[in-house]
């Protein structure tokens, strides 16, 4: 039986999804899912192994013998997510500055997205999701109740994207943020294979303006309007 409804949650580099989406995940109970925490670990194995981010066919294999476990835990009603490559923790490593670069790459493999895919499907078989990425509601759960997409300005991803690293001490300009998150957008837009583009039936929200208090409460009366169901104890 499912234990709740699934929420797909897309839209472009910055745009809040994984903010938004942890904190959704909260309110319900349910598992988070970060599509895009998959795909640089997939990234990051490619670097170690020297494996070039063009090259698909060993990309494809590689991404066939990998194991990739995401683990929520919730600390002070926050949650936080535990990325592990082959059960070795990566959470800080996929982050990376040449992991974000090289990721667009390696997620424009076919054979990468179709293993992924289906780690994907299988993680959020049981209901009670809210997984975020590029292609969640069009081709990952495509038969998902809540479907989203987030965006906002570039001017205002760069700024978020900025502030957010600023504060972890990593040194980086505006305008080099603005140019990496165009660069990334086009990637991810242009691929042959799935890529970004927004499901017909999926809502658009634009969060330029909004705080993140603004967007989650959106985001919570359209889940319960859907049928998801409030954990009581958050
Ligand atoms: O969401 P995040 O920025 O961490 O994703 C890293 C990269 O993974 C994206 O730039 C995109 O190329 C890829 N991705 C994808 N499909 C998803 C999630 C992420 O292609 N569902």
């Amino acid at each position: 039986m499912k234990q709740g409804i699934s929420i797909a949650i897309d839209g472009p580099a910055g745009s809040g999804k994984s903010t938004i989406a942890k904190l959704i995940a909260v309110k319900f109970g349910y598992l988070y899912i970060d599509t895009g925490a998959m795909y640089r670990a997939i990234t990051l194995k490619a670097l170690q192994q020297g494996v070039s981010p063009q090259d698909e066919k060993s990309l494809a294999e590689l991404a066939m013998g990998t194991k990739i476990v995401l683990r929520d835990e919730k600390q002070d009603k926050e949650l936080k997510l535990r990325v592990f490559l082959d059960e070795v923790e990566v959470t800080h490593q996929i982050r990376s500055l040449e992991v974000t670069n090289n990721a667009s790459a390696v997620a424009a493999v076919a054979a990468v997205r179709t293993n992924l895919v289906k780690m994907q499907r299988q993680m959020a078989a049981a209901g009670g999701v809210v997984m975020d990425g590029r292609d969640i509601g069009t081709v990952v759960l495509p038969h998902a109740e809540l479907k989203l997409f987030l965006t906002a300005s570039i001017g205002e991803r760069s700024r978020r994207r900025f502030l957010e690293l600023e504060a972890k001490g990593v040194s980086v300009t505006l305008a080099e943020l603005e140019e990496q998150i165009r660069h990334r957008d086009f990637l991810d837009s242009n691929r042959q294979v799935d890529p970004l583009c927004q499901a017909t039936d999926a809502i658009f929200l634009d969060t330029t303006s909004l705080t993140i208090d603004q967007v989650v409460e959106k985001i919570i009366e359209l889940s319960l309007e859907k049928g998801a169901a409030l954990d009581v104890c958050n």
